[in-house]
């Protein structure tokens, strides 16, 4: 038998070193044992039910009298958190009262208007034209009688059209005002004043109490009740006005 295909271990194994090693090892996994069985041992269920009336009552006593959740503490009494510039909604910018209304007819006219009038406002064989009409750029009040009620007869040139023109129903105080500063201030017209709100609102009443109301009207009674400027108050073209109620832009604040 050759002694370099298997040791001999009689002769190679130390047996009190075999021993020693053996003690270590035990000695380390009655250890580890020890660690195991003391520190992660899972934790009895009364001290956790301690823990949590414990944590229950000083919640309790913190919350309801104590300084931890008063806010009152935290912030002072009435303050008031800044809001951050920009974020607060003051509504649409202000605009001087000649633009505003203008871009509120401009809408107005080409629903109500455009149709007949045409887009250019010069009119055709069946419309006649509203640039440079004296019913138009003259008396305020005239012009509003005409939208509001319609036109039978001969028109400012003494030219009379088929049927007349129809009342336009259903304007709002800011659709008139907005048309009517409109046509007085484009299509080669230029005015240069505004019909404010007041005055539209005035121009309904007006109408509503025509002898003739529910009637076209006429030149003639044009010339005898209305050659003269809607009453109610003048705005001033560059007044900053609030763009969608068209009233002065400090009224408009709540
Ligand atoms: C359905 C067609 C029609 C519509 C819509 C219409 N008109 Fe007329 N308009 C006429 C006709 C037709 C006349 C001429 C009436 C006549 O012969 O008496 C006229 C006449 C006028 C006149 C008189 C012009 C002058 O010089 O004598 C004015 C001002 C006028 N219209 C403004 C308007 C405005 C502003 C609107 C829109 C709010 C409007 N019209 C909508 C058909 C229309």
């Amino acid at each position: 038998m050759s002694s370099t295909q298997k040791p001999d271990l009689e002769e190679n194994i130390n047996v009190a070193q075999a021993h020693e090693r053996v003690d270590r090892e035990l000695a380390a996994a009655a250890r580890e044992k020890r660690v195991d069985d003391q520190g992660a041992e899972p934790i009895t269920l009364w001290v956790m039910a301690v823990c949590g009336i414990v944590a229950v009552i000083a919640g309790g006593i913190l919350g309801a009298g104590g300084k931890l959740f008063a806010y009152g503490e935290t912030f002072p009494e009435n303050y008031v958190r800044a809001s951050a510039p920009g974020t607060k909604d003051t509504g649409p910018l202000p605009k001087p009262a000649i633009d505003a209304l203008i871009a509120k007819g401009q809408k107005v006219y080409s629903v109500k208007c455009n149709g007949c009038h045409q887009g250019d406002a010069k009119g055709n064989n069946n419309f006649p034209s509203l640039v440079g009409s004296e019913w138009v750029v003259g008396d305020s009040e005239r012009f509003a009688m005409i939208i509001l009620n319609g036109l039978a007869g001969p028109t400012s040139t003494g030219k009379s059209y088929p049927g007349g023109m129809p009342a336009q129903l259903g304007l709002s105080p800011e659709d008139l005002a907005g048309v009517m500063t409109y046509v007085r201030n484009n299509f080669g017209n230029s005015t240069g004043d505004v019909v404010s709100v007041n005055m539209a609102k005035q121009a309904i009443e007006i109408s509503s109490n025509r002898a003739m109301a529910g009637k076209q009207v006429t030149g003639e009674e044009l010339a005898a009740n209305h050659a003269k400027n809607l009453p109610g108050d003048p705005m001033d073209p560059t007044t900053l006005v609030n763009p969608i109620t068209l009233e002065p832009a400090e009224a408009a604040a709540p």
